[in-house]
């Protein structure tokens, strides 16, 4: 009987842990053998680790190890619970429980010990203890010219909860079960779940381990070896290692979308890789008056160093300037004095239609043709911050000129923007840009909101700012912008800006978060 199964798993056992060179394993020839003829059809792991003397943990390393060897064995996993003494239970087997020491501390005979006293000796155990003791019937209290005193009431006492709390370590206890739920309610005991494996004799079971080849190479078969060969079976399951690749963040993420939808309607991309522009470009150019709100420092980051362009190109200036101060090309202008060092101040980009004002007059001045242009990058803006607001954020910006094309025209290319984007309902509300007449804010209906939210601004270029850069007077030009940390927001549920960009951001959130795909259509 000494070969059953049993007996021939651990000694499998064994052999993993001195396979692995894991020491402490002790012989086999122990009387705990005796305990295997009692039952034959499959051993825990838990009574493995008592027989082996081993770290449970180990034992179902080794069984786990075992498994992976193919069908050497069988292992049925098991949950059971156990007590366990808590920190303040092991302390009471080593020096006693509350009440026994307190006890202890009160003196034999009727003179007693006043009580602060008493619990100045305890310490910790000192206000539980007393009312366990005085609840045990083990001491009293009595008041002596006004000083509360204990006195002993019995001589000698026998600590139950220390004596009880041993036997539960050990296991051996007939504690019943209320005294448990006793000691539990008290913190001296937790319930704890050890999981374990039942291990039996699988179909292929041997006494010795042979390593499974894991490839079927050219050498085994020109041996024939392979006839013999175990084979590793594939595990199917694995996960694979993770990729140290980096990942795209969210924002990122999006922005590829939105490109691939302005390549797809053939728009080409502007050079935005400049975050400093001169009030020129970001402004004037554009048709902005020097006294607009918008140039306020407010609204606006002004450079100290450098806090001027250096750059500017005269004879467009000067049309610039005309136009402001005077009127040109029919308009009678803003009519006031246009300077040239308001003009020069370099800025922090507040839109990136800057960068759209030069690439027209880079177009016109190259010789005009009809052009579609888009650009998304960073813009920013001296705001007051909030959950969805920071100083700086990215603009999403189509711009598209031909002759001849009209409001309606503009209407459509949104409509077709946002439907690529999964958006089929837009509306229009009448706004107001000093570059752009009509300005249109652009609302689009949200299905889970249930209701419209503006998500961008657009409008027709006015002749203001076309005619003086060179475009041919029958040519339009009209435009839309949006932000690109909005749609990120709603499309990955993120509801605060700071846990999307900035010093708080959580990269396991970049790790984390899968691919984007727009609905597009
Ligand atoms: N620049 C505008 C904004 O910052 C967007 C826009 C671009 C409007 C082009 C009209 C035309 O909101």
């Amino acid at each position: 009987r000494l070969h059953g199964v049993k007996f021939t798993i651990r000694c499998l056992v064994k052999a993993e842990f001195l396979r692995k060179g894991l020491k402490g394993i002790t012989t086999l020839s122990q009387p705990t053998h005796r305990m295997y003829l009692t039952h034959t059809d499959g051993v825990s792991s838990l009574q493995l680790a008592t027989e082996l003397e081993e770290d449970h943990q180990k034992i179902v390393g080794a069984i786990k190890s075992l498994q992976s060897l193919g069908d050497i064995v069988e292992a049925e996993q098991a949950t059971s619970s156990r007590w366990e003494l808590t920190a303040e239970g092991s302390s009471i087997v080593k020096n006693g429980s509350h009440e026994a020491l307190v006890f202890k501390a009160v003196p034999p005979g009727e003179e007693g010990i006043p009580q602060p006293d008493l619990m100045k000796a305890t310490g910790a155990s000192g206000k539980i203890g007393m009312s366990k003791a005085i609840q045990a019937g083990w001491l009293k209290v009595k008041k002596e010219g006004g000083v509360t005193k204990l006195t002993r009431t019995v001589e000698s006492i026998v600590d139950t909860v220390k004596k009880n709390l041993e036997e539960l370590e050990k296991g051996t206890s007939t504690v019943e079960a209320n005294v448990i739920n006793d000691y539990k309610k008290r913190k001296l005991m937790q319930q704890v779940t050890v999981t374990s494996f039942i291990v039996r004799r699988g179909a292929g079971f041997t006494t010795t381990i042979e390593k499974q080849e894991t490839e079927l190479t050219p050498e085994l078969i020109a041996s024939g070896a392979w006839k013999t060969k175990k084979f590793k079976p594939y595990n199917f399951n694995a996960l694979g290692t993770p990729l140290a690749v980096g990942h795209l963040h969210p924002l990122l993420k999006v922005r590829s979308e939105f490109l691939e939808i302005f390549m797809e309607m053939g728009f080409s991309e502007m050079p935005t890789n400049k975050y400093i522009e001169s009030s020129f470009w970001n402004f004037d150019a554009l048709f902005v008056p020097q006294k607009h709100p918008a140039r306020d420092d407010h609204d606006t980051f002004f450079l100290s160093r450098p806090a001027k362009t250096t750059s500017v190109p005269e004879d467009y200036l000067e049309r610039v300037k005309k136009v402001h101060s005077v009127g040109d090309f029919g308009s009678q202008g803003y009519r006031y004095e246009w300077k040239r060092e308001e003009a020069e101040k370099n800025v922090l980009r507040t839109h990136t239609t800057a960068v759209s004002a030069r690439m027209l007059h880079k177009l016109a001045q190259e010789g005009f043709k009809p052009s579609k242009f888009f650009s998304i990058d960073k813009v920013f803006r001296n705001e007051t911050l909030d959950a969805t607001h920071l100083a700086e954020f990215h603009q999403v910006e189509g711009v598209v000129c031909d002759r001849n094309i009209t409001l309606g025209d503009l209407l459509g290319i949104i409509k077709e923007f946002f439907r690529r984007l999964g958006i089929e309902k837009v509306r229009f509300k009448p706004a107001y840009n000093p570059y752009t007449e009509p300005s249109m804010e652009v609302f689009a209906y949200h299905p889970g909101l249930k209701k419209w939210v503006e998500v961008g601004n657009s409008g027709m270029f006015r002749p203001e700012l076309l005619l003086p850069m060179g475009i041919p007077p029958d040519v339009r030009c009209h435009g839309w912008g949006l932000s690109l940390e909005r749609p990120t927001m709603i499309r990955y549920g993120i509801d605060n800006i700071r846990d999307l960009v900035g010093p708080r951001v959580d990269l396991q959130m970049v790790y984390n978060n899968p691919l984007c795909r727009l609905d597009k259509h």
